[in-house]
C-alpha cells in the first residue's frame, strides 16, 4: 500500500492531483469538496494551490492532500514536483468543450512521464449540468476510461453533483 505517514499520528496522507486543460472545472471540483463553495467567475490558477481534507474511508481517518494547478502552461510550477509523491489523480475534461476531451490522452502521459509510482486515476467529466451544449457523450468518457484503464465519472462542481464521490472513488481505491 502507497502512503505517507503523517508527523502527527498514524493517520493516512494520501498526495492526490488534479490535472487537465485550462478552465475544465479543476479549482472549482476542489472548492466544492473542501469547502462546498463554487466560484462562477473563477480565474485561472497560477502556480500550485493544495487542501487538505480529512476523509473517513472504512472507519479510519485519512488526509487527503489534494493539489492543483493551472491547466496552462505558461502559469504552471515545475512539472515534477507536482506530480512527485502523487498516489491518485483526477484528469478532468469539460463535457461541453471537445478539445479538453482530446487533451485528455496528453495529460495522461504527461502523468505517466512524471510520476514514480502507480497513480490511481480517475477520468472526470465536469460541468454535467450543462445539458444544450454537451459536446462529449457519457458513453465516449466511459470508453476512453474502459480502454485506458481509469475509473469513470461525470461531476458538476456547479450542481455539488459526484463531487465527493470523484474523490471517494480514488482513496477508497488507493486504500
Ligand atoms: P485553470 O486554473 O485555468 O487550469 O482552470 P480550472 O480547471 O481550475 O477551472 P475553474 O475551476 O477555474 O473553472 C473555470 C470556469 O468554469 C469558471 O467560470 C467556473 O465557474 C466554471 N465551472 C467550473 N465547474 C463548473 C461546473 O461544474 N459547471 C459549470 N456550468 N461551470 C463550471
Ligand atoms: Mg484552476
Amino acid at each position: 500500500m502507497a502512503y505517507m505517514e503523517d508527523e502527527q499520528n498514524e493517520d493516512y496522507l494520501f498526495k492526490i492531483v488534479l490535472i487537465g486543460d485550462s478552465a475544465v472545472g479543476k479549482s472549482n471540483l476542489l472548492a466544492r469538496f473542501a469547502r462546498d463553495e463554487f466560484y462562477p467567475n473563477s480565474k485561472s490558477t497560477i502556480g500550485v494551490e493544495f487542501q487538505t481534507q480529512k476523509m473517513n474511508i472504512s472507519g479510519k481517518e485519512i488526509k487527503a492532500q489534494i493539489w492543483d494547478t493551472a491547466g496552462q502552461e505558461r502559469f504552471r510550477a515545475v512539472t515534477s514536483a507536482y506530480y512527485r509523491g502523487a498516489v491518485g489523480a483526477l484528469v478532468v475534461y469539460d463535457i461541453s468543450r471537445r478539445q479538453t476531451f482530446e487533451s485528455v490522452t496528453r495529460w495522461l502521459n504527461e502523468l505517466q512521464t512524471h510520476s514514480d509510482m502507480n497513480v490511481v486515476t480517475i477520468l472526470v467529466g465536469n460541468k454535467s449540468d450543462i445539458k444544450d451544449a454537451r459536446e462529449v457523450t457519457t458513453g465516449e468518457g466511459k470508453a476512453l476510461a474502459e480502454a485506458q484503464g481509469l475509473f469513470f465519472i461525470e461531476t458538476s462542481a456547479l450542481a455539488s453533483s459526484n463531487v465527493a464521490a470523484a474523490f471517494e472513488t480514488v482513496v477508497r481505491e488507493i486504500f
